[in-house]
């Protein structure tokens, strides 16, 4: 089933690629266009379902797209986060296949690129809310029970600790009602409709300040809203992307796998657009996506050991580490001079872009290329200048570099890293609003 009230789709402006060159002449063209995208419409089709941290403005993914592939041809994105790339590919009638690790991601994802009949959505919208309204009308009591039955004692505790009483009693409710839908699509549009309610800037439903960027801390003396009432409201806005969305050629895959080892066949791929996590879990996603993947029956203790998968994490017992190229490990070896156990992490972090970089190339047919999007990120001060040592790493598993692009980033938009004063520090902290493309390009022979 599809949906369509507002046609012509409003596609992002775009400069057409050069006339008749060849491969490698258009991805370095590409390379050197600007990609600020300030100011463009960021939110059309389904990119606006939910907050995701880090999320490509659609505009960065659709400028490679419509100049590197064709109608048809497959795009990738192993770490494909709130699926952007995944879905421009659709939009553009290719095939996308998105990979993530992370729950969310992968609802997300899955209901970006879905389809789903506004009617039903909408119908569905009201009985859920209803319900869940009768039921904390008439069994209040039966609630509070089912819960203890529901959550592990860990799990409880969390949920005890970042929501009060009567919002627990409305999300259980609602995520209740939820549960209850047959159709995949429509139950996951929900889902992320009850986790767009939980997880925002201003921490929602919960006793946190902020979900949708930094650490969680707790307001003591927060007054929630009423969760339904939450739910109701974003239903009406998500509803609203629905039907911005429109019929297309193309469809999405998402695949939960790890980007370093995906199981997917190799030369799958005519082009990968994607983005890895930053250095040392800078951006922690599961911090904020256990606070709504709870209500869905993931116990914590899972999700902790979900998260420990993620690129960047900050373990490092038991990392067979890869030998590193020269330019990353005087960078590791910088940082092990302040802080061994840092370097550790950061060495992690480098071992495992090997891992993925070496799998994004088995995963791509010769003669095309991967985009692989990268932010700043610092150790004790020290750049790890993860640009130049993935563009490293990426050549000694068998690329060759086309370039690096500089995107600076919408101030507006960004979390803001806290203010230091030495002349050092402000340097680098401007650099915390660029971003680098590294154009990687996998040869034909
Ligand atoms: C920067 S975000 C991607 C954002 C994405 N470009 C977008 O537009 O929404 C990085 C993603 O990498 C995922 N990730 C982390 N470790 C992973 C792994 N080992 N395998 C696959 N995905 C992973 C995270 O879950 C997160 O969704």
């Amino acid at each position: 089933m599809t949906y369509q009230t507002k046609l012509p789709f409003p596609a992002p402006k775009i400069h057409a690629p050069p006339e008749n060159a060849d491969y490698r002449t258009r991805l370095d063209a590409a390379l050197r266009q600007n990609f600020d995208f300030h100011g463009h419409d960021t939110a059309y089709a389904a990119h606006n379902f939910h907050s995701f941290p880090a999320k490509f403005p659609p505009q960065l993914p659709r400028l490679f797209i419509e100049w590197l592939t064709a109608p048809g041809e497959v795009v990738l994105d192993p770490m494909s986060g709130s699926g952007t790339t995944i879905l421009e590919a659709m939009l553009t009638g290719r095939r996308g296949i998105g990979v993530d690790i992370d729950p969310l991601a992968l609802r997300l994802g899955k209901t970006k690129t879905g389809t789903v009949s506004f009617e039903a959505a909408d119908r569905w919208g009201a009985r859920i809310w209803q319900q869940a309204q009768q039921r904390l009308h008439h069994q209040p009591d039966t609630l509070t029970a089912a819960m203890d039955t529901f959550f592990d004692t860990e799990t409880r505790k969390f949920v005890d600790y970042w929501f009060l009483p009567d919002t627990q009693r409305e999300l259980f409710a609602l995520a209740t009602e939820i549960t209850h839908i047959p159709e995949p699509a429509i139950r996951n549009f929900m889902e992320l409709t009850f986790s767009a309610v939980i997880i925002t800037k201003s921490g929602g439903v919960s006793l946190a300040r902020d979900l949708a960027h930094t650490r969680p801390h707790r307001v003591a003396d927060k007054t929630p809203r009423s969760a339904i009432e939450q739910f109701k409201k974003r239903l009406k806005k998500n509803l609203r992307g629905l039907t911005q969305f429109f019929h297309t050629p193309g469809h999405a895959d998402l695949v939960a796998s790890n980007a370093q080892f995906t199981g997917l066949r190799h030369h799958i791929a005519d082009l990968i657009v994607t983005s890895p996590p930053y250095a040392a879990n800078a951006i922690d996603y599961m911090r904020a996506h256990k606070f709504s993947l709870v209500w869905f029956g993931y116990p914590l203790k899972t999700l902790t050991n979900i998260r420990r998968k993620y690129i960047g994490g900050e373990a490092t017992v038991g990392i067979h580490f890869a030998p590193m190229p020269p330019h990353a490990a005087s960078v590791i070896a910088t940082v092990n001079r302040l802080d061994a156990k840092k370097a550790k992490v950061l060495y992690r972090y480098y071992t495992e872009m090997t891992f993925a970089l070496r799998e994004m190339y088995r995963l791509l047919k010769p003669g095309k290329a991967a985009l692989v999007v990268v932010g700043s990120s610092t150790m004790r001060g020290i750049d790890t200048e993860t640009h130049l040592c993935l563009e490293e790493i990426g050549q000694t598993v068998g690329f060759e570099s086309a370039g690096i692009a500089v995107r600076r980033l919408d101030r507006d938009k960004r979390m803001m890293p806290a203010r230091r004063n030495t002349a050092a520090a402000s340097q680098i902290e401007a650099r915390m609003y660029e971003e680098y493309i590294i154009g990687l390009y996998k040869p034909a022979h």
